[in-house]
Formats: C-alpha cells, structure tokens, sequence
C-alpha cells in the first residue's frame, strides 16, 4: 500500500497484516492488525516515527523510496513489531539519527543491536523543531513497556500514540469508521496487553488531558479523527464502574463440572446477576480478557485431574492473574472423585488478584442436592457482595 495522506506533509506509512491471526505467539488476532509508522516533512527536518513488523520490510522501504533524506527516526516503543526495521532504515540514511528515551536506548541496543552513537535521548515534554512544525515528546511509561513514550504533533494536533489506544484490526479504511467494532478490537487490545497497568495507564491519561488533540494515530489499527470516544472508552475500561458479571471459565471432562456451571449460572440469573460462561477447550482467550476488563467477579471451573486443576483451567487462571483484572471476588468450583488439590494449586495461581475468595464448591462425582445447595448458597453469597459493590 501507498503512503497515504493524514495532513498537509503527514502521511500514514506501514503495513496492514490481513492475515496474521497470533500475536506474541500467544493473543489470538481474530481480524488482523496493521503496523502504523509515520512520516511527517517538516519545512527543515523530515521525520519517520515508528517502523513496521520485519515481515513487512519490503512494503515499509517501498514507500521510503521516494523520500530522499531522513533526519530524524523517532521510536516510541521498542517491541520489534514497531522497532523491528529502525537497522534497516538508519543503513538507508546514514546521516538519520534515532529518537528514543533514556530506557529505550537501552532496549534498542539490547534487542536489535542498534549503534548507541546513532541514538539521542529526549526527555519527558522535550521538543523537537522540524522548521514549521514542532513535535513534544510525552514520557507515557508502562503503557505498556517502562520506555515508552507519545509524540504531540502541535501545529496539526496530532497524537502519535503507538500502541496507547492501538487495536489489532486490519481494515482498508484509515480512520475509524465503525467505532463500535474499532471499540471493540481496542477493548481486546487493551485486555490484552495495557490492563495490568491501568494504574499508570490511568495518569497518563491524566497527563495527556491538557493537550488539545484532534487525531490520535497509534501504532495498530485505525487512525481516530474523533479521538473522544476511544480516550472515554479508555477511562471507562481503567477506573469506570464495575458491571454486574461474574465470568464462569471451566472445563469438564465428564459433565460433572458442566452441570455445576450449569446450576451456578441458573442460580445466579435468578438473583439479577449476569454471567459469561466459557468453555475453554478452543475458546478465544481474547474474549476471556475482555470479558474480565470491567467483571466483578470470576468462578473458576474445573475438574480434578492427575491431582490438579484440568491444566487448560491452569491455562486460563496464569493468564487472568497477569493481565490482572479488577474483578473483586473470586471463587472454584469443581469436580472430584478420589481426591486432590486442585482448589489449593489453582488458589496459588493467582496471587496477583486482589480479591476475596468466596467459599469453593468441590463435588465428590455428580453434583447432588447438597452440592446444589452449596452452589444457590454461593450464588447468594455472590449476589450479596455486588449489592454491596453498588454493581446490583
Ligand atoms: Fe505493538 Fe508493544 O508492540
């Protein structure tokens, strides 16, 4: 794809990967992404901010032809997704120096063994005149690596964000159009990746509230020309209310697990609480993370196996503990038949969620009248903590 036009002298350059369908070997891209760099030609200095995946070398240099002089290559994060094609683009301009903070250089080195003597560190709110333009560099550390930062475009109000507000979506449209399936990516995005540090995520959006902003161009995904809705999503999605769901991940080899769930759910519908339940043999744990951004409560379901939690339960549970939702209860369910410790090891698997355990449930084979009534009692007591949440 061509260069394509955002402002006078600011074009999108990248690549959209259509086709890729995981992510760090691990986060399931159901639609794609896009590696969003950008040229911006100053009246005195011409600036590249970010690259593109190595996969996508080719597509990055072809759009480069045309650009005879390069002097500045600014890199906002360095995760080789953006940072992947600085080598190969600093060979092309030897005279271009790379733009990066303090931390950064230090990644840069490390990662794509990248001269220091090519690198200039800029400190947090440090600009950089281009001629008739001016760009302010923001230190937005953890969002969601300790280097990184955002570049303020002033005079065309543009914010680079790199993966701050980024979605995994490939779509031929520059700018978001759909917001509700652009929200949607985003919310997966951010699940993903940038929830466990909404804490820091949350001052630097405070940090960035002053600046008059009228485009945010992340690094993935779409360009957003009303850039109010995804900074409004963001602030719901760190510290906005809690919803009334309790999110149900289980697995069961034989039905006895199921049936519990099965209970459970009933149970909780019939007190007003709402629920996602998923079955975790091929289910997309994208979903799983998304369902978990604004859940209060998470009930784990598992069978006990080789003396343990069923391991794609284990799966699921060292995922939740590091993308570290804000959910505020927790509690296992599950069956047994000649015993185990499957509610003790999956306990120790999530050390990191500040919640209250709520009384487990283990049922010796099938579920029968008194594990029914354990479940309705833990179904009350569910019920009884999001009224005292506020969230029913
Ligand atoms: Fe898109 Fe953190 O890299």
């Amino acid at each position: 794809m061509k260069p394509r036009k955002i402002t006078d002298g600011v074009h999108w350059l990248g690549a959209i990967d259509w086709d890729r369908r995981l992510f760090d070997s691990l986060i399931p891209l159901p639609d794609g992404t896009s590696y969003n760099a950008y040229l911006i030609e100053g009246s005195e200095k011409t600036v590249l901010i970010d690259t593109v995946d190595p996969e996508f070398s080719d597509t990055l240099m072809a759009q480069l032809e045309d650009v005879p002089k390069l002097d500045y290559v600014i890199s906002l994060h360095s995760e080789q997704d953006h940072s992947g094609e600085i080598p190969t683009v600093l060979a092309k301009y030897p005279e271009a120096v790379l733009i990066c903070s303090p931390k950064a250089k230090i990644f840069l080195t490390d990662l794509l063994e990248i001269d220091p003597e090519r690198i200039t560190t800029v400190d947090d709110g440090e600009t950089l005149s281009l001629g008739d333009r001016t760009l302010r560099f923001i230190h937005t550390p953890w969002v969601h690596w300790p280097e990184t930062m955002v570049a303020f475009l002033e005079e065309d109000k543009i914010l680079f964000s790199c993966d701050f507000f980024g979605s995994h979506i490939a779509e031929s449209e520059l700018y978001a159009v759909d917001e509700a399936q652009v929200r949607k990516a985003a919310k997966r995005y951010y699940a993903e990746i940038m929830m466990p540090f909404r804490r820091t995520i949350e001052k630097n959006l405070e940090k960035l509230r002053p600046l008059e902003v009228e485009i945010i161009a992340p690094s993935h995904g779409s360009i957003y020309d009303k850039p109010k809705f995804i900074v409004d999503a963001y602030r719901q999605w760190v510290s906005g209310p809690l919803a009334n769901t309790v999110v149900i991940p289980y697995i069961s080899m034989h039905g006895s697990t199921a049936k519990m769930v099965d209970h459970l759910v009933s149970a909780l519908v019939e007190r007003g609480v709402n629920v996602r339940q998923f079955e975790l043999v091929g289910t997309d744990l994208g979903e799983l993370a998304m369902a978990l951004v604004d859940a209060t409560t998470i009930v784990i379901g598992t069978p006990t196996v080789l003396g343990g939690p069923h391991p794609l339960v284990a799966y699921a549970a060292v995922l939740a503990n590091a993308i570290r939702p804000r959910v505020q209860f927790a509690s296992i369910i599950g069956s047994y038949n000649w015993g185990g410790k499957a509610v003790d090891i999956l306990a120790g698997m999530i050390p990191q969620l500040k919640v209250e355990i709520l009384e487990p449930v283990l049922a010796k084979g099938v579920p029968l009248a008194d594990t029914k009534a354990r479940l309705d009692k833990l179904a009350d007591s569910i019920a009884e903590k999001h009224k005292e949440k506020g969230v029913l």
